[in-house]
């Protein structure tokens, strides 16, 4: 099951009140989404996103039979296409945004598309099927230079070349088709060190090279000024320091041009409560802004 992450902090920086509109960028399962309606209740909007249309059927079911089934509008894109999404659905006064970055718990245990190198799955990762290569298709069809340089950039994996060069040499002898033959790869070049699993960078690399995320998330900050009304605010969750790095970047160079105001000089992160009874919030990091 999937817990949403830093709600509390989420809804004192965005203080969604009645009758506000706001835009779940990242809706996910809806457990940001559920929050936020229960405040906007009853005029207010939510403009319900998401790349998953798996993830985007669950959010749907758990209005559909609620008070709140009127208050959403439900769209299957990336929110890269934010400024097109929020036009064609006309959607206006926009209060705050929520960007909940990366997967949820459900699709990392359920969704069968092998985000995890602890189950033996297909290697897809893709969060829209309409996305053109999946994870088989670059493990086995990028040379070994390509995917070194993903696993560095995209893993900040310091075996990377290692790890590329036995890809390619396995996949030499056989195409390389399930995360548990990757895994076994991987595992081979590098041993397991404290807590982390030596196939977690690179899972988290392909992921990121397959749905282009970093690509996507600077395509939204490009527009997103032009969207917020002044006074309205952005928050955004990330779970990695790739994430947090383009955030960051963005916030300080827009507050430095008088765009917007940063609101976070350092990122919240979760409580110790929290990291207890979700250990996925330890690694998130919370950063807010407001439009001038
Ligand atoms: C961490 S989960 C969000 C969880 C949600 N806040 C909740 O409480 O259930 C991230 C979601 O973002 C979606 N996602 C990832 N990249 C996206 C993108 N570029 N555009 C829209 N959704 C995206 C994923 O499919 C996933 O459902």
């Amino acid at each position: 099951m999937h817990i949403p992450v830093l709600l509390k902090e989420i809804l004192e920086h965005l203080s969604p009140k009645p009758g506000q509109n706001f835009i779940d960028a990242t809706v996910g399962n809806g457990g940001h989404m559920a929050a936020i309606l229960e405040k906007i209740a009853p005029n207010g909007k939510l403009l319900a996103i998401d790349r998953d249309p798996m993830s985007l059927t669950a959010a749907k079911f758990k209005v559909q039979s609620s008070k709140f089934k009127n208050n959403v509008i439900f769209v299957n894109s990336s929110f890269g296409d934010l400024q097109e999404i929020v036009s064609k659905e006309h959607f206006e006064s926009i209060k705050g945004i929520l960007f909940d970055f990366g997967m949820s718990s459900e699709q990392l245990e359920n969704s069968g598309k092998g985000f995890s190198f602890q189950k033996d799955e297909i290697m897809d990762m893709r969060f829209d099927p309409r996305t053109p290569m999946t994870a088989e298709d670059i493990v086995n069809g990028y040379s070994e230079k390509e995917l070194a340089e993903i696993f560095e950039k995209f893993g900040e994996e310091s075996r990377a070349w290692s790890i590329a060069r036995a890809i390619a040499e396995s996949r030499r002898r056989k195409r390389i088709k399930t995360t548990l033959e990757l895994t076994g790869i991987i595992e081979k070049v590098k041993r397991r060190f404290g807590r982390i699993h030596p196939a977690t960078q690179i899972f988290q690399a392909l992921r990121i090279e397959v749905n282009q995320e970093l690509v996507e998330i600077e395509r939204a900050l490009a527009v997103l000024p032009e969207i917020l009304a002044k006074g309205s605010r952005a928050a955004f969750i990330s779970f990695h320091s790739l994430e947090d790095r383009i955030v960051k970047n963005w916030s300080r160079d827009f507050n430095k041009k008088n765009i917007i105001k940063n609101l976070t000089k350092k990122p919240i992160a979760s409580s110790a409560e929290e990291v207890r009874v979700n250990p996925r919030s330890r690694s998130a990091k919370l950063r807010v802004i407001e439009k001038i």
